[in-house]
């Protein structure tokens, strides 16, 4: 028997994580074509845009226009971002079918993204979470600085179990484990999602991992030892966080597939088609890929 899950869940987040922090604005129709590359790659869950402030990440302002172009492929969900109760409204006036809040372990991180406390960022998903019920959207949530802060350094594993507890009791459905800055390695990966699963069961719990200083495969597969089968990934390792100076993208989606396959893991995601898709972005955007197998296909 494999010590690796049988079957792995992607979560696609390169048109929201990956877009919101490029320097070139991809017109709308060349996020729509993006989007619907992915889905037909099979990819099930693809993060597509926030309803966040304009001022603050203007990358994002086109996400009504997005969610109205994409072909909704059945059985593909399309979350989007939301900070507080006016981004849900945003959201159920665009029709979406989830969303995913974003909390901190990190106070200081938590005041330059979101403007507020971390406390306070819990109080404001509350009026979410009663909307997402009145209106049947399923919420997903995110605690970023799993692995560290760019303004605090080292952050306590206690931390992270204490705000991904108060996401998945409030009613998240999945909370995800960001290293916002990519600075974790495997054994601190391993054992800050350790002190996670004492607190939230491992069918609750995904890996955001961003790839800043390569690491994010190895402490992907540190973490799979543990039992965790849900990734976000961002196709052609777009992106990073604005607020997070210097953190690049999370781990390239087809250089996470080509590991997974190989490791034997299913995820119902055609390869080429990503490769595909990465080298479309990549262009579109006139960046060289970021991806190792997307470079292969240069
Ligand atoms: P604020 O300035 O404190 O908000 O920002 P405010 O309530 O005082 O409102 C100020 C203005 O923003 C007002 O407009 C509001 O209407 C407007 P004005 O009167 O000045 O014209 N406003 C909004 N507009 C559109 N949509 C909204 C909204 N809310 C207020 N939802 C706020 C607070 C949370 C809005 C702001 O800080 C914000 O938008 N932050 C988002 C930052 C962000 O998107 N960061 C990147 C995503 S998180 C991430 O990448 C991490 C993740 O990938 C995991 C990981 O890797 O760690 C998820
Ligand atoms: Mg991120």
């Amino acid at each position: 028997m494999s010590r690796y899950p049988q079957r792995i869940r992607i979560v696609e987040v390169g048109p929201r994580d990956g877009l919101q922090n490029e320097a070139v604005q991809l017109p709308t129709a060349l996020k729509i074509e993006l989007i619907d590359r992915l889905s037909a790659a099979g990819l099930g869950t693809i993060e597509i845009g926030s309803f966040v402030s304009p001022k603050w990440v203007p990358q994002m302002a086109d996400t009504a226009e997005v969610l109205n172009g994409i072909a909704h492929r059945p059985g593909v969900s399309y979350p989007v971002l939301v900070p507080n109760l006016k981004g849900m409204e945003s959201a159920v006036a665009a029709g979406v079918d989830e969303v995913a809040v974003f909390a901190s372990a990190s106070k200081s991180f938590s005041q330059r993204n979101i403007n507020c406390t971390i406390a306070e960022s819990l109080r404001r998903f509350e009026p979410i979470m009663a909307l997402s019920r009145s209106h049947g959207i399923r919420v997903r949530g995110y605690v970023s600085c799993a692995l560290g802060c760019p303004y605090e350094g080292p952050v306590a594993h206690e931390k992270v179990a204490e705000v991904a507890a108060s996401l998945a009791d409030m009613g998240c459905y999945e909370v995800s484990l960001a290293d916002t800055i990519g600075v974790g390695t495997p054994l601190a990966a391993a054992s800050m999602l350790e002190a996670v699963l004492r607190q939230v069961p491992v069918d609750r719990l995904a890996l955001h991992f961003h790839d800043t200083y390569g690491q994010a495969l190895a402490n992907t597969l540190a973490c799979l030892e543990l039992g965790v089968s849900v990734l976000d990934a961002a196709v052609g390792g777009l992106g990073g966080c604005p607020y997070a100076a210097g953190a690049t993208g999370n781990v390239a989606t087809e250089d996470l597939l080509y590991m997974l396959h190989g490791l034997g893991c299913e995820t119902g995601v055609d390869l080429d088609r990503v490769v595909d898709a990465a080298c479309f972005v990549s262009d579109a955007l006139g960046l060289a890929p970021a991806s190792h197998l997307a470079r292969l296909r240069r």
